[in-house]
């Protein structure tokens, strides 16, 4: 009963995707402008950094298969004097750049390392608010919307990196990443080893690559019916990741849909409904600007790849099914990452709590990597879960100084 409840509950969660696209194209496409108000327009990650002081660059790269990228700098500290190393900050999913500016000046891992002298770059991957713009494609079209994670880790990462050590002269990037930033990153380190020598140090805030341990109720759901999902996305044509909210609010609705504004609006906010987040990290008064930049767009793609990988246990490449697994990797299933070939030291900061990045999983991708990773460090605040890595309270004291204090020893 409860199966066919959830299976109900997704058929409804894509058909009102349906619904919306169907009203969408009968106005003529003039629905996404009237859902954004004019008050949301102004939001900019250039607006974000301005409003705390700062100075910011806009830059755009264009990768291979055609996708405009915009990366975001701050090119200098106020009251620091530069040390000319460049740090390089890569988002989690449904995320971007704003992540690292959102707490703001003093408090965001952003502001924090242009004060340590580091001229700071932060990407943003195709999909998200600020990379949605192709050389021939819009996001209503299909094959837009057709990557995940490893295209990310690929094409778009290795892209962003090459122009940034080419605008500023430096051998090598100070990379911290969070989540999927740092499932991209092992990907492209595992998948072009030579890219090892561009990275000076890497830290990993809330690893992701094993998720069989994980234990978010909502990424499990999705990991159980993937294959549903993926037939019915692909049937109704909808691309772009975009659950309903009566939908989070049935499946995690017990745990944290309390009736409280705080709790209601967070909870049927999809990126808090998977990922988790804890009361006590949470500023209220962040909130307003906060679901302003969050969720940030992702690909239906790359949630469907991440339940495949709770079910597989594997971190591996995309899996089409055995028939067109054949066809793409000449095997039956799908390639895995070779994470000995990950050489970069990378530093590993995970917690108990966290719903996404399981204590047995990280541990286990510390012993796959070449000689295994260059330190393990677990929080031991046991409340900590995977968004408060970006907009808990505590993310300065707890993480960033650690952040910054690994990157100083490279
Ligand atoms: C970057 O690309 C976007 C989308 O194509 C465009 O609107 C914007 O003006 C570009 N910005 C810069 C600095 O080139
Ligand atoms: C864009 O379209 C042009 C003309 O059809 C084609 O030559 C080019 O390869 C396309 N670029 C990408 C990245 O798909
Ligand atoms: C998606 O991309 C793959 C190659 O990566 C291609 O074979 C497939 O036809 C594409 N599907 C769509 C719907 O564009
Ligand atoms: C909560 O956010 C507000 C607005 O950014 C800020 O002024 C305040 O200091 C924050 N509180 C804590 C405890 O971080």
């Amino acid at each position: 009963m409860k199966l066919l409840h959830v299976f109900l509950s997704i058929t409804i969660w894509y058909s009102y995707g349906l619904a919306i696209d169907v009203v969408d194209s009968a106005l003529d496409g003039t629905l996404n402008e009237i859902e954004l108000t004019d008050d949301d327009h102004g939001y900019t990650v250039e607006k974000l950094i301005t409003d705390n002081g700062y100075p910011v660059e806009t830059h755009n790269v264009t990768t291979s298969d055609g996708y405009i990228l915009t990366l975001h700098r701050i090119p200098h500290g106020l009251n620091s004097k530069s040390t000319g190393r460049v740090a390089y900050l890569q988002h989690g999913i449904l995320a971007s750049s704003s992540d690292w500016c959102i707490l703001g000046a003093g408090k965001g891992l952003a502001f924090l390392l242009a004060e340590e002298g580091y001229d700071v770059w932060m990407g943003n991957a195709r999909g998200n608010s600020w990379s949605r713009s192709h050389v021939n494609l819009t996001t209503d079209d299909t094959e837009f919307w057709n990557f995940s994670w490893h295209e990310i880790g690929t094409i778009d990462l290795p892209t962003m990196i090459d122009y940034i050590l080419d605008q500023t002269g430096v051998p090598s990037l100070y990379y911290a990443g969070h989540s999927q930033g740092t499932t991209v990153f092992y990907v492209l380190t595992s998948t072009y080893p030579e890219y090892n020598n561009k990275i000076a140090v890497q830290t990993s805030l809330a690893p992701i690559a094993y998720m069989n341990h994980m234990t978010s109720p909502l990424l499990k759901i999705i990991s159980y019916w993937t294959d549903t999902i993926e037939a019915l996305a692909s049937m109704l044509g909808i691309n772009e990741f975009l659950p309903n909210t009566d939908f989070i609010k049935f499946i995690i609705g017990d745990d944290l849909c309390k009736e409280d504004t705080v709790t209601m609006s967070l909870c049927t906010n999809c990126i808090f409904a998977i990922c988790g987040f804890s009361r006590a990290e949470m500023n209220e008064t962040l909130l307003p600007l906060l679901t302003k930049y969050s969720p940030a767009g992702a690909s239906t793609k790359q949630v469907i790849h991440y339940g495949q990988e709770v079910k597989s246990g594997y971190f591996r490449q995309y899996d089409y099914g055995i028939l067109e697994n054949m066809k793409y990797y000449g095997q039956m299933t799908p390639p895995s990452y070779d994470l000995s070939q990950i050489t970069a030291p990378t530093y590993l900061i995970y917690s108990k709590n966290d719903w996404l990045s399981a204590q047995t999983d990280v541990e286990k991708l510390c012993s796959h990597m070449s000689n295994g990773c260059a330190g393990k460090i677990i929080l031991t605040d046991f409340q900590f879960n995977h968004l408060d890595y970006t907009y808990g309270i505590d993310a300065p004291a707890l993480v960033y100084n650690k952040v910054i204090s690994l990157f100083a020893r490279h």
